[in-house]
C-alpha cells in the first residue's frame, strides 16, 4: 500500500462511538500509504479517544468546535471540508448517519460534511438493533442515493455483547476502501466485464416456507466490489441477504437457483465469472400456491426434493462461456484433492477453495483461509479478511488478462 495515497488528504471525522478506538490504527494504516490525515472529532468521539492520541498519531491539529475562534480564523469549516480529497467518517455512528441524510449541520462534524465538496465515505458503527431499526436503513438509502460510498458494517461480536451487523469495518479494509476510491486508477480491469453469484438461495416448500442455507453473501459481495474497483463492469447476482450493495455494482436480487441460473444467462458474454453463491442443492419437486396446513392426528407432509441446476456447470458448457471463469469449493478435509476433482467436473478455470472446518470460523465470519487451484497447480494463501481475498484474487485476474493480451 505504500505510496499509493502520497499527495492525498483525508479528512477522518469521527463519531462518538467505541469502534472510534480503532481510529489511530486507521490513521496510521492511511499515513503508511501516503496520505496526510486531518481529523475532526466529535464532542461524543472525545468519550473514547483523545485529541492527544489522534494529534500524535496524525502529526496536526485535531478540529473539535464549529465555534471556536482560533479555529475558524486558522482553518474554518468549509476550507476544513474542501482542502481534503476524500472525507471519511469513522465510526459513523447512527446518530451522524441520521444528521447526514437530514443535511443538519449543527455541529463542526456535521457542518463539515454539510460544506464539502468532496466524495464522502462513511464507516457505520453501532448496536445491532440500531443498525438493523427501520429509521437507520432508511437514511442509509438516503445516503446512498446521496452516492455517499459505504464501507461495513461487519457482522460479528459487538462490545455491547450482542452479535450480529455493527461492527466497523477493520483499519486495514478501510484504508483499503479509501485507496480503490481516491488512489492511483489503475484500473486493470477497465474494458472487462464480470459476473459474480452470491449468497444463499431460497427455495419455496409453500409460500411462507423454504429450504435455505446459512451463507452470508460476504465473500461474493467483497468480490464484485473488488471487480468493480479495478473497472471491471460488474454484475452481482445476489441470493437474499442483509448486505449492502457495493457503490458501481448492477445488482439483480434473486431467490431460487432457477431464477439465478436466468439472471446469469442474461447477463452473457461476460469476460469473468465468479461463482461464489452457496446455491442450494435441492428444491421442492412441488411447492405448492397455499400453505400447507398443519392437522392434527396427520402425519407431517413429506418433501419430495428436485436436483436444482448447477450455474456453475452449466455456465461451463454455455455456448457463451464465461472467458475466465471461477468457482468456489468450501471443503473441511483433502482440500486440493477434492477441489481439483471439482475443477475437472464442473469445468471451470479456476476453484477457490476455502477451508471451512469448523476451527477456521469462515462461515459467517468475516475472514477466510483460501487455495487458488488451476489446471497447472494450487497456492495456498495466508489466513486474510475476506476482503483481502476478493482484492488480490481480482489482482490475480487483472494478471491473467495482461498475460493473455502481452500472448496476443
Ligand atoms: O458442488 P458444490 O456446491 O460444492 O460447488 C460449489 C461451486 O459451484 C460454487 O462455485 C457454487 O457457486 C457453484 N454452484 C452453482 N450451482 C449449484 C451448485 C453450486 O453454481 N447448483
Amino acid at each position: 500500500m505504500h505510496g499509493l495515497l502520497a499527495q492525498k488528504r483525508v479528512l477522518l471525522i469521527i463519531g462518538g462511538g467505541i469502534a472510534a478506538y480503532k481510529t489511530p490504527e486507521l490513521i496510521r494504516q492511511l499515513k503508511a500509504a501516503g496520505a496526510d490525515v486531518r481529523c475532526v472529532l466529535t464532542a461524543g468521539g472525545a468519550q473514547f479517544v483523545t485529541p492527544l492520541t489522534l494529534g500524535s498519531v496524525s502529526g496536526e491539529k485535531v478540529y473539535e468546535s464549529l465555534f471556536d475562534l482560533t479555529d475558524e480564523a486558522e482553518m474554518g469549516h468549509i476550507r476544513l471540508s474542501r482542502e481534503a480529497d476524500i472525507v471519511l467518517v469513522a465510526p459513523a455512528t447512527a446518530d451522524l448517519i441520521g444528521k447526514m441524510a437530514q443535511g443538519l449541520a449543527n455541529d463542526l462534524a456535521s457542518t463539515a460534511l454539510l460544506a464539502t465538496d468532496k466524495p464522502v465515505m462513511i464507516a457505520p458503527a453501532m448496536n445491532v438493533q440500531m443498525w438493523a431499526h427501520p429509521a437507520t436503513q432508511r437514511n442509509m438509502q438516503t445516503l446512498q442515493q446521496d452516492g455517499i460510498a459505504v464501507i461495513g458494517p461487519e457482522t460479528g461480536d459487538m462490545a455491547c455483547g450482542e452479535t450480529g451487523p455493527g461492527r466497523m469495518s477493520e483499519p486495514a479494509d478501510i484504508a483499503a476502501a479509501i485507496i480503490a476510491q481516491i488512489g492511483p486508477h489503475t484500473q486493470r480491469l477497465a474494458g472487462k466485464t464480470a459476473l459474480v453469484t452470491a449468497g444463499p438461495t431460497h427455495e419455496p416448500i409453500d409460500p411462507v416456507r423454504y429450504i435455505a442455507n446459512r451463507s452470508s453473501g460476504k465473500q461474493g459481495y467483497a468480490i464484485a466490489e473488488a471487480l468493480a474497483a479495478l473497472g471491471a463492469k460488474t454484475v452481482l447476482v445476489s441470493g437474499p441477504t442483509h448486505l449492502t450493495p457495493p457503490a458501481q455494482v448492477t445488482l439483480e436480487k434473486v431467490e431460487t437457483a432457477r431464477e439465478m441460473l436466468a439472471a446469469c444467462e442474461a447477463y452473457l458474454p461476460s469476460d469473468i465469472a465468479v461463482m461464489t453463491a452457496a446455491v442450494a442443492d435441492w428444491r421442492s419437486t412441488n411447492s405448492t400456491q397455499s400453505k400447507i396446513k398443519k392437522q392434527a392426528g396427520n402425519t407431517p407432509p413429506a418433501l419430495e426434493l428436485t436436483e436444482n441446476p448447477d450455474i456453475l456447470a452449466h455456465l461451463a458448457k454455455h455456448n457463451q462461456r464465461p472467458h475466465l471463469l471461477v468457482g468456489f469449493a468450501a471443503e473441511t478435509d483433502n482440500i486440493i484433492e477434492h477441489a481439483q476433482a471439482k475443477l475437472a467436473r464442473k469445468g471451470c478455470d479456476w476453484i477457490v477453495a476455502n477451508d471451512v472446518s469448523p476451527e477456521t470460523g469462515v462461515m459467517g465470519g468475516g475472514e477466510n483461509t483460501v487455495h487458488l487451484i488451476d489446471a497447472q497447480g494450487h497456492e495456498a494463501w495466508d489466513k486474510m479478511s475476506k476482503a483481502q481475498v476478493a482484492r488480490q484474487l481480482a489482482d490475480k485476474m487483472a494478471a491473467y488478462f495482461d498475460n493473455q493480451d502481452a500472448a496476443e
